[in-house]
């Protein structure tokens, strides 16, 4: 496994569309690991595969909780309910953080690094972070809808 180079805020790349995965092979499944490789070494919660310059469908997720890293391929969110705001940050926006408008709920389906589709309905933080990964996907990121005001600088931790 490998950390990959992030893609940061004025990239191109970050406002391009990702192209949907054909097949899932050894090539995948080692951008796949890389990908959670590079997310957790940020400590991300989610990453797309454009942020590492690969316009692929392809989105990690971890909430650091009991369920580790989830992996979707080719997402699609099929409904959304309620609407919320919520702080958000994004790994090719290092340092800022601003609230948006987030469903939430999100009911998904995606297919997992199994070849398996699958369907979540999810809530809160992890409605927030598909939402928010998808965007990306669609060549879009959360800078863009931020609610005017509330952009916040913070300072690194030393580690
Ligand atoms: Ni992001």
């Amino acid at each position: 496994m490998a950390i990959r180079n992030l893609r940061f805020e004025g990239d191109e790349i970050l406002k391009k569309k990702s192209k949907d995965v054909e097949v899932i092979d050894e090539k995948l499944q080692t951008l796949i690991d890389d990908m959670i490789e590079t997310m957790h070494k940020y400590n991300g919660v989610g990453l797309a595969a454009v942020q590492v310059g690969i316009l692929k469908r392809l989105i990690v997720i971890d909430l650091y909780d009991d369920k580790g890293p989830v992996v979707m391929i080719n997402p699609v969110i099929i409904k959304t309910k309620g609407e919320h705001e919520v702080e958000e940050g994004c790994l090719s926006f290092p340092n800022q953080f601003a609230k948006v408008i987030r469903p939430e709920e999100v009911i998904a389906e995606f297919t997992d690094r199994n070849g398996k589709r699958k369907k979540v309905v999810a809530k809160e933080l992890l409605a927030q972070a598909i939402a928010h990964e998808v965007d990306h996907l669609n060549g879009e990121v959360f800078m863009d809808k931020i609610i005017p005001g509330t952009l916040e600088y913070v300072e690194p931790e030393e580690k």
